[in-house]
């Protein structure tokens, strides 16, 4: 038995050297702000290390309960409006949303049909659901319509993310909005890494493909460098939610300090825009200096994956680069599918011109010294 592990839990001790042999184990990183050029936080308006308003640190309850806040109320109505919808509910995570959304939306007699690749937390959520699941491959169109064509007497629910942050894609939202339109289900979309970067004025790709969804999620832990999610809908959507979403309910309010700063971050992105912009370019710059290396980066926007296959290849690479100051997440099994481990490049505001030639070069050196 080792130092510490009770016995009843030694097996953990196993599940980790399994871990580490298939070198999936992940290392703590160091505490912030870290030592390297880092391209591996969400924080892509660079809004993260401003100082929060001051309010109540807790909401003391649920808000069911006496947990309702002020600030909760303000943040609500700015969400809302910067998705177009009419209403929305703040969530202490973009987790906890997903999970109180899908299985408020679907019950066991329903189906929910989801990309494949969608967040852990839309899958939890769906799961939790105990609807049926329909997994359609990747941005499959075709297999979403099949999927509602069978006959099926139960409700039907679609799910995709607008900006896929493993891939940097994104789906064909008008044609999905017209095959739910079609089949009379209702279309969930996950907005967490296009809000506050992509679309008009940040108001993601939603906005920017003229579609509506019937139900939005946002979060305010990525661009609006803060924490916490909301949920965005109709009146109807988000009264059922206050109702029945059991992380919402079941769950101390979000803290009034933390929805005051959520609330700053989406009013500095509305009034900065220059972060949006610079947050874009510097992804363009990252984008054509990897392209000159002859690495081909998928997807398109500020997040710039590097497919490399083997998890081993990928942990190397992003050993050799931290070793050279720049740091970027090797993102493996179960985050991706097996065989497509990749670096994932995060680009944000705060990445110089100069920044971002100097973490090329790096690379260039790094492929160099690699190359046979
Ligand atoms: C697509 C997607 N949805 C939801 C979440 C969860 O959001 P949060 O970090 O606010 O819990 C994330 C990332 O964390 C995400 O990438």
């Amino acid at each position: 038995v080792k130092q510490g592990c009770p016995p009843a839990l030694v097996h953990l001790e196993d599940a980790l050297d399994d871990l580490r042999r298939r070198q999936l184990f992940r290392e703590r990183p160091a505490p912030h702000p870290s030592p390297w050029t880092t391209f591996c936080s969400n924080d892509y308006l660079a809004l993260a290390g401003r100082r929060g308003p001051s309010a109540a640190a807790g909401a003391t309850a649920s808000r069911l309960v006496v947990g309702e806040h002020s600030e909760h109320l303000a943040l609500e109505r700015s969400a809302a409006d910067l998705v177009g919808q009419p209403a929305a509910l703040v969530f202490t995570s973009g987790y906890a949303a997903n999970v109180g959304l899908l299985p408020a939306l679907a019950g066991p007699d329903d189906r929910i049909v989801a990309d494949a690749l969608n967040h852990a937390s839309l899958i939890d959520g769906a799961r939790l659901s105990r609807a049926r699941i329909v997994r359609v491959p990747h941005l499959d169109l075709t297999a979403v319509d099949r999927a509602l064509a069978e006959p099926f007497s139960g409700r039907s629910v679609v799910v995709t993310e607008s900006y896929f942050s493993m891939d940097a894609d994104q789906p064909d939202l008008p044609a999905l909005r017209a095959i739910c339109d079609a089949h009379g289900a209702a279309l969930v979309v996950d907005e967490a890494h296009a809000l506050g970067v992509l679309g008009p004025e940040g108001r993601g790709l939603c906005a920017a493909a003229g579609v509506r969804a019937d139900a939005v999620m946002g979060t305010f832990g990525k661009a609006f460098g803060a924490a916490g999610a909301f949920v965005a809908g109709c009146d109807a959507l988000t009264t059922w939610l206050w109702n029945r979403a059991r992380t919402f309910v079941f769950s101390t309010g979000i803290s009034p300090a933390l929805a005051a700063a959520a609330h700053a971050g989406l009013a500095a992105a509305a009034a900065e825009p220059e972060r949006r912009e610079r947050t874009l370019q510097a992804a363009g710059e990252l984008r054509d200096g990897l392209q000159r290396l002859g690495v081909r980066p998928t997807g398109f926007g500020h997040i710039v994956p590097w497919l490399v296959g083997e998890a081993s290849d990928a942990l190397r690479l992003a050993n050799a680069l931290r070793e050279r100051g720049v740091e970027v997440r090797p993102i493996r099994p179960p985050s991706v599918a097996e065989g497509t481990a990749r670096l994932r490049f995060t680009v944000t505001a705060a990445h110089d011109p100069i920044e971002i030639e100097r973490a090329i070069a790096v690379i260039g050196r790094l492929l160099r010294e690699m190359a046979p």
